[in-house]
């Protein structure tokens, strides 16, 4: 069912600070910062040849990341993203195997302006699960 790597989000207290290190220590392909409001985070993404790394820093008073990064206080990596072709039939298929899908279940339009679902990561050897439909 589900495809390829889409991201792997890392959630950073300072995204200057981590996307200095990609840039300038890892000689990575690395983008301008974007608020999110409607998402509570700031981006940056990161290009690899075959995947992207996905910075998150918190935006706002209630910051879907913000809990994460009490409990993680250096940061740490927040959620990997698969692609599948359907979501809605990704989502259907993974509940009647009895994963637990987060929220009310409908995709949202995600960071990158495609519907996104999130898996709760108990389902899930304990990661916080996206998937991204193509
Ligand atoms: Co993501």
């Amino acid at each position: 069912m589900i495809g390829r790597l889409n991201h792997v989000a890392i959630a950073v207290r300072d995204i200057g600070k981590a996307a200095s290190l990609y840039r300038d220590v890892l000689g990575a392909e690395v983008s301008t910062a974007v608020p999110q409001p409607d998402h509570g985070v700031t981006t940056v993404f990161i290009t690899l040849p075959n995947t992207k790394i996905e910075l998150l820093e918190p935006l706002g008073e209630n910051s879907p990341i913000a809990k994460f990064l009490e409990r993680n206080p250096d940061g740490g990596m927040h959620h990997v993203c698969y692609e599948v072709e359907d979501i809605r039939a990704a989502r259907d298929s993974l509940r009647q195997r009895g994963a637990r899908v987060l929220g009310d279940g409908e995709p949202r339009i995600g960071a990158h302006g495609k519907p996104v679902l999130f898996l709760h990561p108990k389902d899930f050897s304990g990661t916080l699960v996206e998937l991204e439909q193509r």
